[in-house]
């Protein structure tokens, strides 16, 4: 008589990974057939639709920065200077914070102002202007940041044009400064990214005395 005992025994170990493997197949497409998988189906999707649209917003990021061709000297002209937000943030997970005037400082922009007697914080939205204007009694010190814009600044020693202007990224944050007498704009050139500034003035402006002169350029 054959040994049973070992025969069942050699059964239930000769492919138990099979037949685990095979039953677990077969729970799940009975789970996928049952309507109770929809919502765990629909989250998958959303999951994939979700990451998908990460890579795409942040490869056309990329390609949005990498388009921009700007140069230190080029910064300079415009008393501004420019840190990718990532660096600026490196150090701290929340995210960047700084302080404009001792940055302005430290790098060498000249003209900003030292202490803020009056400070204004604003957007700027696709398309729109701010500025385009000269104090005649404060120096300001501007953060900008959100979206590809553009700062121009009066420079004299441009010959011809008479100002400097560079564009800022919308993965940058720039500190810029506009001396007392000079004119200054923010364009926001971004397609759709919201701009933000700060602005640090150095006295309090009375708009609507003579020490602003308004609409400065004509072809902003
Ligand atoms: C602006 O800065 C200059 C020096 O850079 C300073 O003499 C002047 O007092 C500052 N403030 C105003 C309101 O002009
Ligand atoms: C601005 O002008 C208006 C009207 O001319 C006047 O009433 C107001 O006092 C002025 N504001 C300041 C801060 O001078």
């Amino acid at each position: 008589m054959a040994n049973p005992r070992r025969n069942s025994y050699s059964n239930s170990t000769e492919n138990p990974f099979q037949l685990q493997n095979h039953s677990r197949i077969s729970s799940i497409k009975h789970f996928l057939k049952k309507p109770h998988a929809f919502p765990f189906l629909l989250s998958i999707f959303l999951f994939l639709a979700w990451v998908s649209l990460r890579l795409q917003h942040s490869s056309s990021r990329l390609s949005s920065s990498n388009s921009l061709h700007w140069s230190k000297e080029e910064d300079e002209k415009a008393n501004l200077i420019r840190f990718k937000s990532g660096f600026l943030s490196s150090n701290d997970k929340r995210g960047w914070l700084l302080d404009p005037v001792s940055i302005a400082l430290e790098s060498g922009i000249k003209g900003g102002a030292v202490s803020c007697a009056s400070i204004h914080v604003g957007e700027i939205r696709p398309g729109g202007v701010r500025g385009n204007h000269r104090h005649h009694t404060c120096n300001e010190t501007f953060v900008i940041w959100g979206a590809k814009t553009l700062f121009r600044v009066e420079n004299n020693q441009i010959v011809d044009k008479g100002y400097a202007e560079v564009i800022v990224g919308a993965d940058e944050v720039a500190v810029a400064a506009s001396p007392s007498g000079t004119a200054h704009a923010l364009v926001n050139m971004d397609p759709t990214h919201t701009a933000y500034l700060l602005g640090c003035q150095d006295s309090t402006i009375n708009y609507n005395s003579s020490t602003t002169d308004f609409s400065v350029w004509k072809d902003l």
